[in-house]
């Protein structure tokens, strides 16, 4: 009997540390929008340009062996005049370690990230740059949403602060390559140019559809300043 009841303590404790394991990291998880989606549909590195979402959101995948994979779509308020927010879009990719006390590094491929920042209303040619940025998560927990009843990747950023609530969309998880897909540098030559404005000109829908009220609009606000720590201009 007391057997029974030490072996049953025993799981609960076990499952208390599953929820943090790696293998149930693995799989793409996106925002409540689900119109961010890691894989070929957000970054296509054959030509080297983004896909524009419908909506703006988050989406990380994780393999077994080590490999994530990033999407961000995120639109950035504008103080001076809200019915001209600016976009930004970031992808990348590399490997992830996870630490004893729940904390997770994400390691890019410092060539194969990318990024566009774009304001529509003052410029049509966007910034189109590589992205280099390190992450730290404090802790990762994965759980099976209360409201939901899917499954839930909770982030904590390097500071502790929640990052809003990932859900499970594909396990195994959608992705591309997760070796080096660009180690030419982007920026050199003509092909550059048409890029950058054929993808700025693409994100003005952005303007009109944060305008009418995305529920998600707020969302990416707070967190872009830290990532502008990351750029590198290619052509400054
Ligand atoms: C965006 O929405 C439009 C209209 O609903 C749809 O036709 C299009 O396929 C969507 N694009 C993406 C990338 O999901
Ligand atoms: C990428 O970022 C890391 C960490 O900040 C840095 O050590 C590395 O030199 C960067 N690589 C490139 C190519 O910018």
């Amino acid at each position: 009997m007391i057997a029974g009841q030490l072996f049953l303590t025993l799981m609960l404790a076990v499952a208390s540390v599953s929820a943090n394991s790696v293998s149930d990291l693995v799989g793409t998880w996106t925002t409540k929008s689900r119109k961010v989606v890691t894989g070929p549909g957000f970054y296509d590195p054959i030509h080297d340009r983004f896909l524009e979402p419908n909506l703006t959101g988050i989406s990380y995948s994780f393999t077994a062996d080590g490999h994530y994979e990033e999407a961000y779509y995120r639109a950035i308020a504008n103080p001076q005049d809200p019915s001209c927010p600016k976009g930004i879009m970031q992808w990348q990719h590399g490997t992830y370690t996870t630490s004893s006390d729940g904390a997770m590094e994400l390691t890019p491929i410092a060539v194969d990230g990318r990024q566009l920042l774009s304001d529509p209303c003052s410029s049509p040619v966007g910034a189109y740059t590589r992205y280099n940025q390190t992450e730290h998560f404090k802790a990762f927990k994965v759980s099976v949403d209360a409201y939901h009843g899917v499954q839930r990747l909770d982030l904590n950023s390097f500071d502790g602060s929640p990052m809003h609530p990932m859900y499970l969309v594909y396990r195994p998880p959608q992705m591309l390559p997760t070796e080096t897909l660009n180690p030419i540098t982007p920026g050199k030559g003509k092909r550059h140019a048409k890029r950058a404005t054929e993808a700025t000109f693409s994100m003005k829908n952005l303007v009109s559809r944060e305008t009418v009220g995305d529920p998600d609009r707020w969302l990416w606000v707070g967190v872009f300043m830290t990532a502008v720590g990351g750029i590198t201009l290619f052509r400054s």
